[in-house]
């Protein structure tokens, strides 16, 4: 075991081509933003079909700017996901807008838009609907009818498909991550793209304060050109991203369909992209430490649901399980409002005995955000990422089948 290289679970497939563009870029003299970002949100508005796209320094800001772009201010509610990263919370709040959680799907992780559509109040401006892992969200079209605006997060998803249509293209915003893990990386950065006008101008006019004739809060959100020119290169080579995620989503499927676990799947009209190629079982803790001995860094695709972080559910994270929802299990529910500044949500994260009226839940049916848990619990991310190759591949499956093996020989 000592020989043998580590398996990381995921790495940016970066070459000599994205160094070259950046180094030209900042030998030019022109390294904030100028022309190559230009150019870069022309190719990437083309590459989705749409009008217009503008890039930001990440996907947070792009979230942040979507929402304001919406109208979204304090006193609205915005529904979101109760099993995505946090950043999702962040953006609602830095609008001082309340965030509303709706539980997963358990096929998927995506939005439960059923679950969500029955959140809807008056007050609600807006849901974001990630795709997540790469796997495109269904029930998006749901919200059309309801003509609830929905901010359509492709964050892991650039390039997967619903029904023949390119995700980013389903919602009436779409908005990208570049961080250094996703699909494609200018290592920090983000776009946010649309077909109405009104709503490109708006987050371009925000994501830029200087020389303006009037005053409002702007933000600097810029993306800069040497990141555009890494953009640029890393857009041609998508298709070639996809198409190893593929594979290797291919290969893992062959090396692991026999064993007791809960393989990633898609419907006929989902073309997933395998962000993460994230497996289910009972206890995926002992099998990410069975790999770690094997020198392959297995993680969890979610690093803990809302319910859990804010703690608008009574369950904690230490031995909680989804039957243990049963007592406290509040569904859709309303995280508490906070400053823009966020100085509230500080405090309220690190007050262990925070009241029950800091948390104002919508809706109590008990285990509405179980699926969540369940699958925070279940599930488990293995490596995935273009420059893996098959005989790393091969020693993932091998170390998983060594584990089972193992079970049964016990
Ligand atoms: C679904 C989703 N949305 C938004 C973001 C935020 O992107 P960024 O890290 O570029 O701010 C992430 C980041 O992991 C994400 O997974």
């Amino acid at each position: 075991m000592k020989n043998i290289d580590p398996i990381p679970h995921s790495r940016p497939t970066l070459g000599a081509e994205e160094a070259k563009a950046a180094a030209e870029t900042i030998l030019s003299g022109q390294i904030a933003q100028g022309a190559m970002v230009g150019k870069f949100e022309k190719r990437f508005a083309d590459f989705l079909g749409l009008q217009q796209a503008v890039a930001v320094n990440s996907g947070t800001s792009a979230l942040h700017l979507a929402l304001l772009a919406l109208g979204t201010r304090p006193g609205d509610e915005v529904i979101v996901p109760d099993y995505v990263c946090t950043a999702l919370l962040n953006a609602v709040h830095y609008t001082g807008a309340t965030p509303v959680i709706a539980d997963v799907g358990a096929a998927d992780g995506n939005l439960d838009c059923q679950a969500a559509l029955r959140l809807i109040t008056p007050k609600t401006r807006a849901v974001i609907v990630p795709h997540m892992f790469g796997n495109p969200c269904a029930g998006i079209t749901l919200f059309k009818e309801r003509e609830i605006p929905v901010i359509e997060d492709c964050a892991q998803s650039v390039g997967a498909e619903l029904a023949g249509s390119k995700v980013g293209t389903l919602g009436d915003l779409s908005i990208f991550s570049f961080y250094a893990t996703k699909v494609m990386t200018c290592g920090e950065g983000g776009m946010v793209a649309s077909n109405c006008q009104e709503l490109t101008n708006a987050v371009a006019d925000l994501c830029d304060y200087d020389n303006r004739d009037d005053y409002l809060p702007r933000y600097n959100y810029k993306m800069t050109d040497f990141q555009a020119a890494m953009g640029l290169v890393q857009l041609t080579r998508l298709p070639d991203f996809i198409h190893r995620r593929r594979e290797i989503a291919h290969r893992y499927n062959a090396g692991l369909k026999d064993l007791p676990l809960r393989l990633p799947g898609a419907q006929p009209d989902q073309q997933p992209i395998y962000f993460r190629y994230v497996v289910q079982l009972a206890n995926p803790e002992t099998l990410l430490n069975h790999l770690r001995n094997h020198k392959i860094s297995a993680a969890r695709p979610v690093f803990k649901p809302f319910q859990l972080l804010t703690g608008t559910n009574a369950v904690t994270d230490h031995g909680a399980s989804p039957q243990g929802l049963n007592n406290h299990g509040i569904s859709g529910h309303r995280v508490p409002q906070v400053a823009a500044s966020g100085t509230a949500m500080r405090t309220f994260a690190r007050e262990p005995n925070r009241s029950p009226q800091d948390v104002v839940p919508c809706d109590r049916l008990p285990n509405a955000c179980s699926v969540s848990l369940q699958l925070w619990h279940e599930s488990l991310s293995l490596p995935i990422y273009p420059l893996l190759q098959d005989a790393e591949v091969d020693r993932v499956i091998a170390a998983i089948r060594d584990y089972y093996q193992k079970i049964s020989d016990t």
